[in-house]
């Protein structure tokens, strides 16, 4: 067993160590200058043109990801995108037809709720394309076309190196519309390209960097409830930071919209509660900065993650983890890594069964 896990102690930290080379792989053969290309995608550009509506559905971490694909593809391709979380799909009568283009996204390929969404958007006339780690899964199999995240086989059950594959995966779909639709100017969708094929040093980077992660264990000591706190992008990461605690450390956890934290959960906020503050959307960082004071005034302990420059919320914070710099729509893919490490190592702390965590599956089968 530990010849399989290459020398790590647990399965989930290979493979968040593995995302360098998964996002490496992801993009390999799908980046040509300036230009996306999916082969596997048979779309024509009146396809493309036809559809009014983009629905995106999952379950769990790759849920998440369909929530950064909401608003990418809304920002770029200028189509209204819905995403529903799949074991609600079907029972609220979706409005979905031949002009829908329906994205699912499962690791596994074998969620029976996904699989389910799938087949009922295929009988309402809806073109499938499936994002799925899995060859040859049934996601796979029923969807019309597939683009395959290669983040080789992810066996703890906390998702890390599929979700970061997924979002690249749901990237570069996103760029593949954009570019058939013409909703964004060329040079910009190079500079994007251009970003986009140094994220998986980036991710790198921050890996080397893991140990600063781990010195910010002790702020969960005794803790019961942290709180992850964004706007935009940074939110929907915070949905998925939330619920890596919430899975290996058995932490209860929210993800807040930052602004909404005024309507209720503020309450909720005391010197016993870790709140960790992602801000990586630049046009945002000033209305974040005002819900952290907000925090801090009810004596919570502050995490900080952003990118170098952003003085105000350094000084704000308790403590600050710089991201490599990135343009603020693929920030999602750096911004997660730190708080994968951070549940990993307060799970490790808690001594849980980190790969194996109480009550949970890898893949549910049932509905
Ligand atoms: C289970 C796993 C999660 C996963 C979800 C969806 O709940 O524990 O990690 O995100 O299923 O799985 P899928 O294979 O469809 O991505």
């Amino acid at each position: 067993i530990s010849a399989e896990k290459g020398g790590y102690e647990h399965f989930m930290l290979k493979e968040i160590f593995e995302q360098p080379k998964a996002l490496k792989d992801t993009l390999s053969g799908r980046l040509q200058d300036g230009e996306v290309i999916l082969q596997e995608v048979d779309l024509t550009p009146e396809d493309i043109h036809n559809f009014n509506k983009v629905a995106i559905v999952a379950c769990g971490t790759a849920y998440h990801a369909g929530l950064i694909g909401r608003k990418l593809i809304e920002k770029w391709v200028r189509i209204p995108v819905e995403v529903d979380i799949a074991s609600e799909f079907r029972y609220r009568a979706p409005l979905i037809d031949d002009r829908t283009l329906v994205i699912v996204i499962s690791q596994s390929g074998e969620t029976a709720d996904t699989l389910a969404a799938l087949k009922e958007s295929k009988r309402l006339g809806a073109r499938v394309i499936a994002i799925t780690n899995v060859v040859g899964s049934s996601v796979a199999r029923e969807a019309d076309d597939v683009i395959y995240t290669w983040a080789g086989p992810e066996i703890a059950v906390a998702s890390t190196k599929a979700y970061t594959t997924q979002i690249e995966g749901i990237v570069l779909l996103a760029l593949y519309l954009t570019q058939s639709k013409g909703t964004m100017p060329e040079e910009w969708i190079g500079e994007i390209i251009g970003e986009l094929r140094k994220i998986p040093e980036k991710a790198e980077e921050i890996l080397k960097n893991a140990q600063a992660i781990e010195q910010m264990v002790s702020l969960f000591d005794d803790v019961t409830s942290a709180f992850f706190l964004g706007r935009g992008l940074d939110w929907s990461v915070a949905l998925e930071g939330a619920l890596k605690l919430k899975e290996i450390s058995y932490i209860h956890a929210e993800a807040y919209a930052a602004g909404e934290l005024k309507h209720g959960t503020l309450a909720l906020i005391t010197e016993q509660t870790p709140v960790i503050a992602l801000a990586t959307q630049r046009d945002l960082y000033e209305k974040t900065l005002s819900n952290i004071i907000e925090v801090k005034a009810r004596d919570a302990k502050v995490i900080g993650f952003t990118f170098a420059g952003n003085s105000s919320f350094e000084k704000t914070v308790d403590q600050v983890f710089f991201l490599p710099d990135t343009v603020n729509e693929l920030a999602p893919l750096l911004m997660v890594i730190p708080l994968q490490l951070l549940s990993y190592y307060v799970s490790v702390a808690r001594d849980n069964d980190v790969d194996k965590p109480r009550n949970l599956a890898k893949s549910v089968t049932v509905e």
